[in-house]
């Protein structure tokens, strides 16, 4: 058993991917910025290693931060984003800016910590459900049985229900040796899906948490949860009868099988070791955190976040509902824009925790043709397929995307460098009209729309020359 836990640990918490896939990966959504592709499949390839040591090796290896730089917009939380969805190890992305002035409207800093755990938490139910899937839906079934075909003491016509009959109460009780058939009759056409559709009543939990809320955004947050975790606890589970289709029913109790079979107390325990191991936190916007020269006023603030944030990263121990979590091997990647304050503006304790340094470059025209169009999901083809759903098609030459990429580094240029955000408002301003007008030039038989360089050029080209106007419309 205990060699079981251990493979599902880490079959969950570590990506077994190389360095170059995980970049492959990557690349896929994200252009360029090979660096920072690099120095985070590194960091991931880092954690498989160690998983691979012995145990006395093992802890002394911790992970090494990573800090991204980069101007805005140029794909630091597309990155963090990206690795999210890539990672099989507990994630969770937070802004740093969320943690000022703790106590009034900022959040407890701990509660980065609580809320991996909370992910991790769902992760290994996820699995475990998966697991006990065959099980729970083998007694959903017994279940839903139980309610088509009632008790005979509960004196109902099983016939009188089948047949859509559902205030047959009053039938008087079947005998015992009837219910039997009754029963294996109902199954087998449950089973084939034939009763999908029915409509039956079903007794299902009252999830409503009359506390929700209340603590919320506070830094009694984390005791809001406990409390409210211990409250709905002690209170009897509050029964409501809810009308609904088999197919549902048979999800709810599915559910609601799975649950009783899980062992929630090992579900807790995995999940706390597997943050601990494999936990990463990406912290965003932390150089909005950093202060340059004395500090005073809302600077004290920042600073006292960074001191906040320290010991996390440092690591110490946070009390998490489902246990203490030990932060000692969590990775931490900080990501920040730095156009005013510079690394070392952060308090020295923290420049020293984030080790490896990443520069991500600033996007230029060749960058901009190719997240133009080759990403998965590229902006083109999003507006595309959005025009599409009017019926309209949108035909992109090439000069016109080359085009606009050029407009995107000029205007950049010489207004303020928002990296891959300008290509966003470029191109609402150059498709404006035709998003507006589309349903009318599909009604006059109009569908298809080309867009050229000339076409750009109409549309963009004064606002992109003239310094003052493009700063307030692109
Ligand atoms: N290298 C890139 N490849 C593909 N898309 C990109 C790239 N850089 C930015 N983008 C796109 O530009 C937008 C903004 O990028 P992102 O949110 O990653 O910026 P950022 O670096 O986090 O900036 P900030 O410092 O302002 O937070 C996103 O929609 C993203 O898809
Ligand atoms: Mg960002």
């Amino acid at each position: 058993m205990a060699k079981e836990k251990e493979k599902i640990t880490q079959e969950l918490g570590v990506n077994d991917q190389t360095p170059r896939e995980i970049v492959a990966e990557l690349d896929k959504y994200i252009v360029g910025q090979d660096e920072a592709k690099k120095s985070v499949a590194i960091a991931l390839r880092n954690r498989w290693r160690s998983h691979k040591l012995p145990d006395e090796m093992r802890d002394d290896v911790i992970p090494k931060n990573i800090l991204m730089i980069g101007s805005t917009g140029v794909g630091k939380t597309e990155i963090a984003r990206r690795l999210a969805k890539l990672v099989k190890a507990p994630f969770i992305k937070v802004e740093a800016t969320k943690f000022t002035e703790v106590g009034y409207v900022g959040r407890d800093v701990e509660s980065i910590i609580r809320d991996l755990a909370q992910t991790a938490v769902r992760m290994v139910r996820k699995q475990r459900t998966e697991e006990v899937k065959e099980k729970a839906a083998a007694n959903a079934i017994e279940r839903l049985l139980d309610v088509l075909v009632p008790e005979p003491k509960r004196s109902q016509n099983p016939l009188g229900k089948l047949f859509g009959n559902a205030d047959s109460d009053a039938t008087p009780a079947v005998e015992e040796d009837t219910k039997k058939p009754g029963r294996e009759f109902v199954r087998k056409r449950l089973l084939a899906g034939k009763m999908e559709d029915q409509v039956i009543e079903l007794e299902v939990a009252d999830h409503a948490k009359p506390m929700v809320g209340m603590f919320s955004g506070s830094s009694l947050e984390g005791m809001g949860d406990n409390l409210q975790d211990m409250v709905s606890s002690l209170m009897p589970k509050r029964m409501r009868k809810r009308k609904v289709t088999v197919a549902t029913a048979r999800k709810i109790l599915e559910q609601e099988e799975a649950e009783k079979l899980i062992d929630m107390e090992e579900v807790s325990e995995t999940a706390v070791e597997l943050a601990e191991r494999s936990g990463i936190v990406f912290l965003d916007e932390i150089d909005k955190v950093a202060v340059k020269g004395s500090s005073s006023g809302p600077d004290v603030s920042r600073e006292g976040v960074q001191r906040d944030i320290l010991p996390i990263v440092e690591g110490s121990t946070v009390m998490t509902k489902y246990g203490p979590v030990k932060t000692d091997y969590i990775l931490f990647i900080a990501a920040g824009a730095f156009h005013t304050a510079k690394p070392s503006d952060l308090i020295p304790e923290l420049q020293g925790r984030f080790p490896i340094r990443v520069e991500l470059k600033s996007l230029l025209k060749a960058d901009f043709e190719k997240i133009l169009t080759e990403p998965q999901n590229a902006l083109l083809k999003q507006y595309k397929a959005l025009l599409q759903t009017e019926g309209l098609a949108l035909d992109f030459r090439a000069d016109a995307i080359e085009r606009i990429a050029d407009l995107a580094e000029h205007v950049n240029e010489q207004s303020e460098d928002i990296g891959a955000r300008r290509l966003h408002t470029l191109l609402e301003k150059l498709l404006e009209q035709i998003s507006f007008e589309a349903p009318d030039m599909v009604k006059d038989g109009k569908t298809e729309v080309v867009i050229d360089a000339a076409y750009v050029d109409e549309r963009l080209k004064d606002i992109a020359k003239n310094r003052d106007l493009s700063q307030f419309i692109l």
